[in-house]
């Protein structure tokens, strides 16, 4: 019989989690966020009341499901809060210590059956799972944004990843409407390795003059009916998060078309790091 998970912690509560915050609270899963502080929360809680408000405005949920799905979510500032988890999903930032630093507080604080989640892009699920005394009870969780609207969750299963585990978070995620696939250990996972490749092309192209930012995403948005075109969808990732999710691409199979376009660089240098911060390869209100 497959295990529930019927409370859930997610530490985190950037773009990424409050976006699976939002996604496991509208199908009835308990939800316990942490963040390092009141202002993280306060931003987190904002992220999710314009998402639910924006569903329930598109005619998605109705408000008495918005109110239901929101009270559904408590907040901390302690991991402490999460001793009774089932499942702990972990998306904080992209740095190796971090992760690892949140994973071995979290064994200490949770009980021996608590299954340990990343929602890392690009980081090894391996490397994170040798900092908890469990590493049979970690997975990759890989969501994809904007996390309420698109269906894939990439599982990633460790060499030590108990199968148990793999079959059971699948169940969980076909229970949140969302479609699974499996998938080994290597950076990028696959569609981060199949997509990045493509999104520093037309970084390059855009950088040698080739074409301009509006041909490039015209091209395959009509000639490939691509939702967005490369550049508009370097702004929604963050060009920060992109830079980061290559390099390490790069530095794991040292596959050139992996190196980060040196125009990348300079945008987050210069503060542009897409819809975030109001300017990237376009301009936002
Ligand atoms: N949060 C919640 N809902 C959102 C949303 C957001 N940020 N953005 C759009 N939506 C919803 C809208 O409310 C709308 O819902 P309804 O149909 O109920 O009205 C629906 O999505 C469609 O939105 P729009 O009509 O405004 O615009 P659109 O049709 O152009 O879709 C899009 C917008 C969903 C972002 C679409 O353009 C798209 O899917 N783009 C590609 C996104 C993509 O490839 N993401 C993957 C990035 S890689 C990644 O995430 C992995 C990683 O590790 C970095």
């Amino acid at each position: 019989m497959t295990r529930q998970f019927n409370t859930v912690g997610i530490v985190g509560l950037g773009t990424m989690g409050a976006g699976i915050a939002e996604v496991l609270a509208r199908t009835g899963v308990t939800v316990v966020a942490v963040d390092v502080d009141e202002t993280a929360l306060d931003r987190g809680r904002g992220h999710l009341t314009h998402s639910t408000d924006r569903a329930v405005a598109g005619g998605k949920l109705s408000s008495a499901d918005r109110d239901a799905t929101l009270a559904r979510i408590s907040y901390a500032t302690s991991l402490d809060a999460l001793a009774g988890a089932d499942l702990v999903i972990e998306a904080v930032p992209e740095r190796i210590e971090l992760k690892a630093e949140v994973f071995a507080e979290l064994d200490r604080i949770c009980g021996p059956d608590t299954v340990f989640a990343s929602n890392t892009s690009s980081l090894s699920i391996t490397e994170i799972g040798v900092h908890t005394g469990r590493p049979g009870k970690v997975v990759g969780m890989h969501f994809f944004n904007p996390t309420p609207v698109l269906k894939l969750v990439e599982v990633i299963r460790t060499v030590v990843t108990e199968p148990d585990v793999v079959t059971d978070v699948v169940a969980f995620v076909e229970g949140l409407g969302k479609t699974p696939v499996v998938i080994g250990d290597r950076a990028g996972f696959i569609a981060n390795a199949l997509l990045f490749g493509y999104l520093n092309h037309a970084v390059r192209m855009y950088e040698s003059r080739y074409a301009t930012r509006e041909d490039l995403d015209a091209a395959m948005r009509y000639g490939c009916g691509y939702p967005m075109g490369p550049l508009a969808l370097l702004d929604l990732i963050g060009l920060d998060t992109a830079y980061e999710i290559l390099d390490t691409m790069y530095h794991q199979s040292r596959n050139r078309l992996h190196a980060p376009a040196p125009l990348l660089k300079q945008m987050i240098t210069a503060g542009l790091l897409g819809r975030k911060s109001g300017r990237g390869f376009y301009t936002y209100d």
